[in-house]
């Protein structure tokens, strides 16, 4: 497990981190979600030892991390956002490099190496230098690097950034079936789908603090029961915001010439909205519908959408 309280960093005046507490429980997959320069990465440096807070504790498996470092890293697995990886060294070779930091025996690392090849699906390739590597298999040499000692908590920073969809689906099925084998994970993603489809909770994190944590489920309430309305057209948000301003409905996101909003079950519908719109002499050009979703918590909660 994984426990957080109360984490603090700045880089002089930037609150990068402002007063974060969370629990992963074993066993538990648990999402990062937030807009580029969140904290994301900066919290997991902290979880994992490499960036010293300024305020707060963090422990994993009830071990100290900044008391204990040595026990903390034998349970840890770090797989960082930016690869680290030495192009002219083969894959079997990087494993062999970042692994011996985690000073485990040899005999140990070679097994746990040869494990994680094969469930990378790397180890027909094992020999060649990295430079040869696609973008995706650079990424699953990546994580088996981060596993190569079997951690009981396993930290991923966008595990899957940059890579096409079929080598995207490879690693979060393997991700899935390492929680499913007991491992606590945290994992950070830019891909709403992706935490939706994967993650027990989630937090939504902005500004170095969370803003919400929950199951896709819970984070959903926070938007209502009612269907979310994107509009696009030749409007500015504050005509918008006029026009309905004494409708039953929540406006989640609005800017010039689309909006998002949020309808109310026992108000306006749709196509009375759309009316009371052209009355007003907005033109909307196009018009979605759908279920609440984590896209519109998100935009709910930051303001923001989440782009790659
Ligand atoms: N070493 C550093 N020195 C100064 N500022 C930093 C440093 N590392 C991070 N920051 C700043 O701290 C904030 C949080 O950065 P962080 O990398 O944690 O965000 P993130 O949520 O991981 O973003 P992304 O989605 O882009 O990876 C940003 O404003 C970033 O510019
Ligand atoms: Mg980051």
């Amino acid at each position: 497990m994984i426990r957080v309280e109360a984490l603090h960093k700045n880089f002089g005046n930037l609150r990068a981190v402002d007063g974060i507490s969370f629990e992963v429980s074993e066993g538990e997959l648990f999402g990062f979600l937030g807009p580029n320069g969140a904290g994301k990465t900066t919290t997991l440096s902290m979880i994992s030892g490499l960036l010293k807070p300024d305020q707060g504790r963090v422990s994993v498996n009830d071990i100290d991390v900044w008391g204990s470092p040595k026990e903390a890293k034998r349970i840890l697995g770090l797989v960082p956002q930016d690869l680290a990886l030495y192009e002219t060294l083969s894959a079997r070779e990087n494993i062999l490099f970042w692994g011996s930091l985690y000073h485990i025996p040899r005999a140990e690392l070679k097994a746990g190496m040869e494990l994680w090849l094969d469930r990378v699906g790397l180890k027909d390739r094992a020999k060649e230098p990295v430079s040869k590597f696609s973008g995706g298999m650079k990424r699953r040499l990546n994580l088996a690097i981060g596993l190569v000692h079997n951690p009981r908590v396993l930290l991923l920073d966008e595990p899957t950034v940059g890579i096409d969809p079929q080598a995207r689906h490879k690693i979060l099925d393997l991700i899935r079936a390492i929680a499913q084998e007991g491992t606590t994970i945290l994992f950070t993603t830019h891909h709403l789908e992706e935490a939706e489809a994967l993650c027990d909770r989630i937090a939504i994190i902005d500004h170095g603090k969370i803003l919400q944590t929950g199951s896709v489920s819970e984070l959903a309430q926070v938007v209502g029961d009612g269907d979310i309305v994107t509009l696009h057209g030749a409007f500015t948000a504050a005509q918008l915001k006029t026009v309905l301003k004494n409708e039953k409905m929540t406006v989640l996101n609005a800017a010039e010439q689309s909006a998002t909003l949020s309808l109310h079950q026992d108000g306006i519908n749709l196509a009375t909205l759309l009316q009371k719109l052209g009355a007003g002499g907005l033109e909307v050009t196009d018009v979605s519908m759908q279920k609440p979703n984590l896209e519109s918590v998100f935009l709910k909660l930051t303001g923001r959408e989440l782009r790659d």
